[in-house]
């Protein structure tokens, strides 16, 4: 079976049906993720924060996004993988950034690449859209201009800022991306562009109104550390589970339990005795 196409995502937009996207970083949640049936896994470039530790995505490199979306690619089949081009990837030249997202496509093995901003990245957006490459746009509280909005700010809660996001929006359906992420936008606001927009948009912090939903896996599955958004919902908590089972194996080394009779390989006692 081929990888759901930027087309049935379009599709569904139409059809009235929601679409899944969840981010995963590695094989092994990218193989869960994949079988679970989710439309689309996002390598988001919130790597930095969730598996290397950084405070924020700025510091994440184009080398760790195609290691990380080479891994997820290995790991699924069905979904199309879509990967992120991180802080300064795509804000040098043009050149720069069409040969960066061709990497992620390239190397990474991704389908689609997802870039931040609106109106200011047009010329860049339509260079990659250019090279044939798919992109999901990325705006509202885009991580990367952390520094800019002096924090991890709701936007568009003005009308000046609101209504550059619906021109945003507007302006990057015209230029050809696939979907949008709405990202930390009053849910109102993602409704009314979510109407009136052809193409997906897909909320995080944007309400239900939204085409569809991401959420970063990590923070959906309760193995986060520290602060999680108001909009994220913890569908389970793996944290505790995780904790009792690292105790549990702390225990019965120490105590000797662990390994038992059925974890060990056996030898013929006569080959036992030849041995010394
Ligand atoms: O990097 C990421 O995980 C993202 C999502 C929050 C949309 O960009």
């Amino acid at each position: 079976m081929a990888r759901v196409p930027p087309a049935n995502i379009r599709e569904k937009k139409a059809k009235g049906e929601k679409i899944t996207m969840l981010t995963a970083y590695d094989y092994g949640l990218a193989t869960l993720v994949d079988q679970a049936g989710i439309d689309m896994i996002l390598v988001g470039d919130s790597v930095g924060n969730v598996q290397l530790g950084y405070e924020n995505t700025l510091a994440v490199t184009m080398d760790d996004m195609v290691h990380h979306t080479r891994a997820v690619v290995r790991g699924s089949k069905n979904a199309m993988v879509v990967s992120d081009l991180p802080f300064l990837s795509y804000h040098v030249s043009i050149e720069e950034a069409v040969r960066n997202a061709g990497r992620l496509i390239q190397e990474g093995g991704a389908q689609a690449v997802k870039l931040e901003g609106g109106e200011e990245r047009l010329p860049v957006v339509k260079a990659i859209l250019n090279a044939e490459i798919p992109i999901v746009a990325h705006i509202g509280l885009t991580p990367q201009s952390v520094n800019q909005f002096g924090g991890f700010k709701v936007q568009g809660k003005d009308l000046e800022t609101a209504r550059k996001l619906i021109k945003d929006a507007k302006l990057l359906e015209e230029a050809g991306v696939f979907s949008i992420v709405l990202e930390g936008v009053p849910a109102a606001l993602a409704a009314k562009i979510t109407a009136a927009s052809n193409v997906p948009t897909i909320g995080i912090g944007a309400g239900k109104d939204c085409d569809g939903q991401v959420l970063v896996i990590n923070d959906m599955l309760g193995i986060s550390q520290g602060h999680i958004p108001k909009f994220v919902k913890r569908f389970t908590n793996l944290g505790p589970m995780i904790m009792e089972a690292l105790q549990g194996y702390k225990k019965e080394v120490e105590e000797g339990t662990f390994p038992g009779p059925e974890h060990i390989y056996t030898i013929k006692d006569d080959v036992l005795e030849r041995l010394y």
